[in-house]
């Protein structure tokens, strides 16, 4: 027995089971097919999304070329997300991606890039729930799949929908909801408020998964309790810690947490790039590398040093240089 057994340890998405209900968050530039499987080669993570991909460059001409919904079978199961605003033009897109083996589709309603609001996507469908329903409903009525739907709690302070929305994305027939319990206007500045998470979870019947901070394996499962949430997304922690899934599960079951030692952080970074490489070619992985380190927090002194090395490195090889060069002394102290 310990605290954390009386916690969820799954919820229904549809017919579709996820277990553990710990997830990992759809991230643009990071969630491609490598860092999927990374997270899930360490365990503990229990459903993976692809990055959000715009409905309008998912065509029967523009899928062979569409590297962001690749997935392979370990995968499974794989939510693909997609933005959107026009009804027929999302709905034809999920069409595709049911077609590629999607197990679930989620629609994204909660992006406060003003490049994808300018479109009227994302987040701006929060100040049009109308819009957002007419939506739902055609991607519905288009697939067999579950579809989920991942939103904010309103556009701004003055406009929190969360309830309003979920009640609406409920009786229209989504599978589940994911709130990132932040304001538009917010965009990834404040705390978000899992008050939220847990009044959105009072209105609707459908599982409601949490996002937003859980940065901790620790403070992940105090919000999952405090919310009364189905399940927990990591988005950034994961970024930082890709281990964080494998502690929760470690500390659900009364385990010391695994805490990855210089040597784990460096062997994961240099698979990452490998990986990477071996994907989608030597400048693309120098490219994903660098969108990494930023929050790839290395709890090391003197990681700001490796980011802005890596960061200036010209080639791949010199960025595996940085990334060995600053580990090594590390890895010495350690040994001793
Ligand atoms: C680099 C980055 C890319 C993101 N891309 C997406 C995306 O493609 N789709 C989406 O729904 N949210 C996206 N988000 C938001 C995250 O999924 C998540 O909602 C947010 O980061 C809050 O969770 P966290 O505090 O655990 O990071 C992105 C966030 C970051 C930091």
């Amino acid at each position: 027995m310990n605290q954390y057994d009386s916690l969820p340890t799954s919820y229904m998405v549809g017919h579709i089971q996820i277990k553990p209900n710990i997830i990992l968050a759809p991230m643009v530039g990071i969630t491609d097919s490598v860092f999927r499987r990374m997270i899930l080669g360490l365990g503990g993570c229990g459903l993976v999304s692809s990055e959000m991909t715009n409905a309008s460059s998912v065509s029967a001409r523009a899928i062979k070329h569409h590297h962001q919904l690749d997935f392979l079978p370990e995968e499974r199961p794989i939510t693909m997300q997609l933005s959107g605003n026009d009804p027929d033009l999302v709905a034809n897109a999920a069409r595709m991606v049911e077609q590629l083996g999607a197990d679930i589709l989620d629609i994204n309603c909660g992006c406060p890039s003003p490049k994808v609001t300018g479109g009227g996507h994302g987040s701006a469908l929060l100040r049009d729930l109308p819009k957002m329903e007419r939506l739902l409903r055609a991607v519905k009525a288009a697939v067999q799949i579950p579809v989920t739907l991942k939103f904010r709690s309103g556009w701004d302070e003055q406009n929190l929908n969360y309830r309003d929305t979920a009640r609406m994305a409920e009786q229209v027939g989504i599978a589940a909801l994911a709130l990132h319990a932040r304001t538009r206007a917010q965009a990834y500045s404040g705390l978000a408020n899992w008050d939220h998470i847990a009044e959105a979870k009072q209105v609707v019947r459908i599982p409601v998964i949490g996002n937003g901070d859980a940065r901790e394996a620790g403070e992940a499962l105090e919000k999952l309790r405090s919310s009364g949430a189905d399940g927990v997304m990591i988005g950034r922690g994961a970024m930082s810690n890709p281990w964080i899934f494998l502690q929760i599960a470690q500390l659900r079951r009364g385990e010391l947490p695994f805490e990855p030692t210089p040597a784990d952080k460096q062997a994961w970074l240099l698979r990452y790039l490998a990986l990477c490489q071996e994907d989608i070619g030597d400048r693309l992985a120098l490219n994903k590398l660098k969108q990494l380190i930023g929050q790839f927090a290395i709890a090391l002194p003197g990681s700001a040093v490796l980011r802005s090395a890596v960061q200036r490195a010209n080639n791949i090889d010199e960025a595996r240089e940085h990334i060995e060069r600053f580990f090594a002394p590390h890895m010495e102290l350690i040994s001793v």
